[in-house]
């Protein structure tokens, strides 16, 4: 079979995109080598693989589940079934707060709280490379993942096992945090519902309950001057407004709307 058949066969059951990635997955080629060795033919054992792979694709397995990869904010990062696949949204989080910190900070103290696979922590530690950067969760097989994500880039990014602020000793100057925010009975797609960590996913009847518990105690991990940004579900900004106006004073929130134009971040700062 050459990449030219694998294509055609793939897409006979999954998207081309998806076929491409299989593909890159097995071969070792990026996206232009690929076009460009159409006539390349795979091994037995690449073809089998690939065919495995599409037939598990099939059966509605996330592909970055098979892969193992994801591409976030320009960095390739490991994936695996104990982490949530980091989405484009969070992208969006990542990028304005960079934009905040750059404004307002000098190599601020970072918190990525509910780091998972270390996707915010990591591209940020990347970007801020004077600043020093923790991630911590409570899920001892995420934060497997994020170690292999930060060794991989060889960054100096401190690694805390903590359910919230339990394990926390050190106060920072900003603490990112993409929370479980979806609510109990909230009908979400099956690939998700069906592969993703659960951990990862929920949130309560309302979905605010890790708002509520991170926010109630936030401010004993915060600097005086301090930027909180927060991932958000996209009805959630009054209610989550309303908790932060009750624990915490002196402060200015800014929600921002994600590229589809939905309420997504909201960054609470004290200047
Ligand atoms: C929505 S995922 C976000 C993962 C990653 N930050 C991202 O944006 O891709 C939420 C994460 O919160 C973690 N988590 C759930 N309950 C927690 C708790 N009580 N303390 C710390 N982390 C928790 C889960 O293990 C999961 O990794």
């Amino acid at each position: 079979m050459t990449i030219e058949d694998a294509v055609v066969y793939g897409k006979k059951f999954i998207s081309s995109t998806e076929t491409k990635m299989l593909i890159s997955n097995v071969t070792g080629f990026d996206a232009l080598e690929i076009i460009n060795y159409l006539h390349y033919e795979l091994t037995e054992k690449q073809e089998d693989l690939f065919k495995k792979l599409v037939e598990a694709r099939r059966s509605n397995i996330p592909v970055q589940y098979l892969t193992h990869s994801v591409n976030f904010y320009g960095i390739d990062l490991y994936v695996n079934e104990s982490v949530l696949i980091p989405r484009f949204e969070t992208e969006e989080l990542v990028e304005n707060t960079l934009q905040i910190l750059n404004r307002d900070f000098v190599n601020p103290s970072v918190l990525d709280l509910c780091c998972g696979s270390g996707a915010i922590g990591i591209t940020i530690k990347t970007k801020l490379g004077n600043s020093d950067v923790e991630m911590s969760d409570i899920s001892s097989k995420a934060l497997e993942v994020a170690k292999i994500n930060k060794d991989t880039y060889n960054l100096n990014i401190n690694i805390i096992e903590s359910d919230l602020f339990q394990n926390i000793t050190k106060k920072y100057d900003c603490i990112i945090s993409n929370p479980p925010y979806i609510k109990e009975d909230e009908e979400i797609e099956d690939i998700v519902k069906n592969n993703e960590p659960h951990l990862a996913l929920y949130a309560g009847k309302d979905g605010l309950l890790y708002y509520e518990r991170i926010l109630k105690d936030i401010k004993n991990y915060l600097n005086d001057k301090f930027l909180i940004a927060f991932e958000i579900g996209a009805y959630e900004k009054e209610d989550i407004i309303s908790i932060a106006n009750k624990y915490l004073e002196n402060v200015e929130i800014t929600c921002k709307k994600d590229l589809s134009g939905r309420d997504r971040m909201l960054f609470i700062e004290r200047k």
